[in-house]
C-alpha cells in the first residue's frame, strides 16, 4: 500500500470531495474544537470588524487534515468578505502574485495553502504587499530599469502551513496573528462525525461515533472519510446503523487498528524496533529503510504517533516507548527501558 492511498492519509483526496465541502462548517459556532485557536479568533475577528478595518494577517499552522482551509474560509465568512484561495506551489512567477492581489478589494482575504512552498523570487513581493499593501514592480531592463510602486486594497493574507520552521523568517515575521491548531481530543472527533452523520443521513450511535473517533488519528479529514467507508459495512452486513460493534468491525477489516494505526505506521514501528533495536534512528534512516520521503514521515505519521506517545524524538534520532511495543504484542529488552526513559527525559530537557 503506498501512502497516497492510505485511507487514513490526512491529505484531501477526491473521494473527499463534494461531501467534504458538505460537512465544512460555515461559522466559529459550528466549528468542533480548536477551542484556543478560536477564543483568540473571535477576538481579532470581532475587533477588526468593529474598527471597520481588514483582519491582520493569519498564519495557520498545524498537521495536514485538521481544518486550515474551512477555518479560512469561515473567518472570511465571519468578515462578510470575499476570500481568494491558492497554494505555494500554483504561484510560479511574481506576475502571478501580483494579478491575484491586484483583483483584491479592500478586506479581501488572499488564502495561500502550503505557504512554505512559495518560491522566493515571489516570496519578495509579498513581503511590501503584506507591510505597506504596495506591490513594487520593476520597468525595463539594465541601466534604465525603474522601479514603480502600485497601491494594493488592505487585504488580509492568510497562510497555511504544515511546517511553519520552513517559513523564512522575513516572512513570518509578518504574520500578526499565529494559530497554532492541535490534533482533536476522541471527544471532539466524536461531535464531529455526529454532527457529519446529521448531515448525511447516517445513523451513527454515540457508542459507534467513538469508536469511530477512537481510530481516526486526531483528524476530521479522516474521522469523515471512516463515517463513509463504515456506512456501507452498516448497511450491508447489518442494519443501516453504525454501532460500535460494527465500526470496530469494519475498521479492522480496512486494517485500521483500534488506535487508527495502518499498516505503514505499524511498518514504521516495527521497523526501528527490529532493525534499530527500538532506535535512536536518524529521520532520513528511517525513511530509506521504509521506502517513504522524510518529510512525509515528519509532516503525516509522527505528528499522531507522538501524540499517543509511541515515537520521540531526541536529539540523536527517533526512538519508540513502552507503549509502542505493549501495542504491537512485542517484547521490550529490559536492558532498553533504561536508556529510552533517560532519551526521554533528554526529549524533555531540549523541547525538541
Ligand atoms: N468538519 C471538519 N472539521 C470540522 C470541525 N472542526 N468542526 C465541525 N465540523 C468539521
Amino acid at each position: 500500500m503506498d501512502f497516497e492511498n492510505r485511507i487514513v492519509a490526512p491529505e484531501f483526496s477526491g473521494e473527499d470531495g463534494d461531501v467534504e465541502y458538505s460537512l465544512r462548517p460555515k461559522t466559529l459556532n459550528e466549528y468542533i474544537g480548536q477551542e484556543k485557536a478560536k477564543e483568540n479568533l473571535s477576538v481579532f475577528i470581532e475587533a477588526a470588524r468593529r474598527r471597520g478595518e481588514a483582519l491582520d494577517h493569519v498564519l495557520l499552522h498545524g498537521p495536514p487534515g485538521l481544518g486550515k482551509t474551512t477555518l479560512s474560509n469561515i473567518i472570511a465568512n465571519e468578515m462578510n468578505v470575499s476570500i481568494r484561495v491558492t497554494s505555494g506551489p500554483a504561484i510560479e512567477k511574481q506576475g502571478d502574485l501580483a494579478a491575484l492581489l491586484t483583483n483584491l478589494a479592500p478586506g479581501d482575504i488572499l488564502f495561500i495553502d502550503e505557504i512554505h512552498r512559495l518560491n522566493r523570487s515571489v516570496e519578495e513581493v509579498l513581503y511590501p504587499a503584506m507591510e505597506d499593501f504596495a506591490l513594487d514592480i520593476i520597468i525595463g531592463k539594465g541601466p534604465s530599469a525603474r522601479s514603480i510602486r502600485i497601491d494594493l486594497p488592505k487585504f488580509t493574507l492568510i497562510g497555511a502551513t504544515t511546517r511553519s520552521g520552513q517559513l523564512s523568517a522575513p516572512l513570518r515575521d509578518r504574520f500578526g496573528v499565529m494559530l497554532r491548531l492541535e490534533l482533536y481530543t476522541v471527544e471532539e472527533l466524536a461531535t464531529i462525525i455526529r454532527r457529519s452523520a446529521e448531515i448525511l443521513d447516517i445513523s451513527c450511535t454515540r457508542q459507534g461515533s467513538i469508536e469511530l473517533a477512537r481510530r481516526s488519528r486526531g483528524t476530521p479529514r479522516i474521522a469523515n472519510r471512516l463515517l463513509k467507508r463504515v456506512r456501507d459495512f452498516a448497511q450491508v452486513i447489518g442494519d443501516g446503523i453504525i454501532t460500535d460493534e460494527i465500526a470496530a468491525h469494519a475498521l479492522d477489516r480496512l486494517d485500521i487498528d483500534p488506535l487508527g494505526l495502518d499498516a505503514i505506521d505499524r511498518r514504521m514501528l516495527t521497523t526501528i524496533i527490529r532493525n534499530y533495536g527500538g532506535g535512536p534512528v536518524g529521520l532520513d534512516t528511517l525513511a530509506a529503510a521504509i521506502n517513504e520521503e522524510s518529510v512525509t514521515l515528519e509532516d503525516v505519521y509522527e505528528p499522531y504517533l507522538m501524540q499517543i506517545g509511541f515515537l520521540t524524538r531526541t536529539p540523536r534520532g527517533r526512538c519508540v516507548t513502552h507503549l509502542a511495543y505493549e501495542h504491537l504484542g512485542i517484547p521490550q529488552p529490559i536492558g532498553q527501558m533504561k536508556d529510552l526513559e533517560q532519551l526521554n527525559l533528554m526529549d524533555l530537557n531540549t523541547n525538541k
